[in-house]
């Protein structure tokens, strides 16, 4: 990603951020992993730093793991502990998180998503931000991407998180040995996805994996598609008003997601997007469509035989998240949280963390291999290559493009349209929530 691309990004992103109002976080809850459980791991008499999270998988939750590792041995009076809340996406930690730190009694740090969903939900607010901003001893903006720095900064031009990756959200994943078996390659448009599928399907083999049971899964889905349909720009016109969502294409685009929801698995709405992607391992699925966190789910359970290809209709344009972590103002022990957000924002940090998680750094200046922990895989290198040539456009489902409660209400039309599949009824349902957010 040139910096210009960066930068284009960033004032997108910045200019829907400071246009739009704080609003809710997501909702169902399928259960939390126990932070009293993490925090009983570390020894007697030290200072505990609770991190909340929602990583709970192999991958996401061993990278967190390892930078705790290097932190606390680094540091031995301090604990880091992933006080984790399972629910991909953050369906369930988002909830918690915001309101703990809305009331005063936050986690040390959590993980958000940069972009609106930090912005519109703790910095950029009435009432004032409830992060403290975050100095250059701590985060360096200089050796991040300006368009990053850009949509971490709030309305005063201050840091206010430490990204510790970029994910790429408009990822397909598929099964070499299946797409071998079948004289198959990936579908580079959505005519050839229906050709790839059908083939799979004669063959009684699920064409695509999803696992809605949280419907961000499907509104990924919809979201590559509407890039296809509208290319990067028309696709960030969505969420700055500059492209109406009356547009003929986004009909096409529904009508397209309909055509695709017809070749997932029957179980979807109760599987999540790591046992989707297990039907992927398993053959018993030919593809799957997911953020890179699915490279870090084939690494942890050491599944070597998968391929990757940006979405149909996606190649050239990288659809881009980042995880962060900030420093809340009311953090029970300021100090203790600086050092790990500064063990976060360093390169070593970074690379210690992203190998394992499946994304590649937001640090310009990292994407070395450290000695004794994983190093970056074949995909990772090509995602570091993309992310410097591509057209970087941001995530909505992912918290970047736009407020928490417009993505509800795109997801609340969604929830209809899986099981009903009226384009019509579902366009007009998006229209008017594009309109309650003030485009
Ligand atoms: C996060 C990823 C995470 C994924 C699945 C996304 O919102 O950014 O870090 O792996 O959800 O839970």
């Amino acid at each position: 990603m040139t910096i210009n691309k960066v930068r284009a990004l960033g004032a997108a992103i910045a200019a829907i951020a400071l246009a739009t109002a704080a609003c809710g976080g997501a909702s169902t809850a399928p259960g939390s992993a126990g932070p009293t459980d993490a925090a009983a791991a570390c020894a007697a008499g030290t200072t505990k730093i609770e991190v909340q999270s929602w990583w709970t998988t192999g991958g996401e939750a061993t990278g967190l793991q390892k930078l705790f590792d290097q932190f606390n041995k680094d540091n031995p009076t301090l604990c880091a502990y992933n006080a984790a809340i399972a629910g991909g996406a953050g369906t369930a930690a988002q909830a918690v998180i915001k309101s703990r730190t809305l009331a005063g009694n936050p986690p040390d740090t959590f993980q958000v998503h940069m972009g609106h969903e930090l912005l519109d939900t703790y910095v950029n607010i009435s009432a004032g931000s409830v992060l403290s901003p975050l100095d250059s001893s701590i985060i360096d903006p200089s050796k991040f991407p300006a368009g990053v720095v850009s949509i971490i900064s709030g309305s005063d031009g201050k840091v206010y998180t430490v990204p510790v990756n970029i994910h790429r959200a408009n990822e397909l994943w598929y099964n070499k040995k299946v797409f071998t078996d079948n004289n198959l390659t990936p579908p580079k448009t959505w005519a050839d996805f229906k050709t790839v599928a059908d083939a799979l399907k004669a063959k009684n083999i699920t064409p695509l994996a999803l696992g809605d049971n949280g419907i961000w899964a499907t509104g990924m889905v919809f979201e590559t598609i509407l890039i296809g349909e509208l290319g990067a720009n028309g696709f960030n016109g969505l969420w700055t008003g500059a492209t109406k969502w009356t547009d003929p294409k986004v009909t096409d685009a529904l009508t397209t997601l309909k055509m695709v929801l017809g070749y997932v698995n029957t179980d979807h709405s109760s599987l999540s997007w790591d046992q989707a992607n297990q039907l992927v391992i398993d053959g018993k699925a030919g593809m799957t469509i997911m953020g890179d966190w699915a490279n870090g789910d084939y690494v942890a359970k050491k599944f070597a035989d998968y391929g990757w290809a940006p979405a149909p209709g996606n190649d050239g344009i990288y659809q881009a998240l980042a995880d962060s972590f900030p420093l809340p103002a009311k953090a029970p022990d300021q100090d203790a949280v600086k050092k790990l957000l500064t063990f976060m924002a360093s390169q070593v940090g970074q690379d210690i963390f992203n190998p394992y998680k499946g994304s590649i750094p937001a640090r310009i200046d990292a994407g070395q291999a450290v000695s004794g922990v994983l190093a970056y895989n074949d995909y990772q290198k090509s995602a570091m290559v993309d992310w410097k040539s591509d057209t970087v456009v941001p995530s909505m489902e992912h918290g970047a493009a736009a407020a928490p409660a417009w993505k509800s209400a795109v997801e609340a039309a969604l929830t209809t349209f899986v099981t009903g599949g009226d384009v019509a009824a579902t366009q007009t349902a998006l229209v008017a929530a594009a309109t309650a957010a003030g485009h």
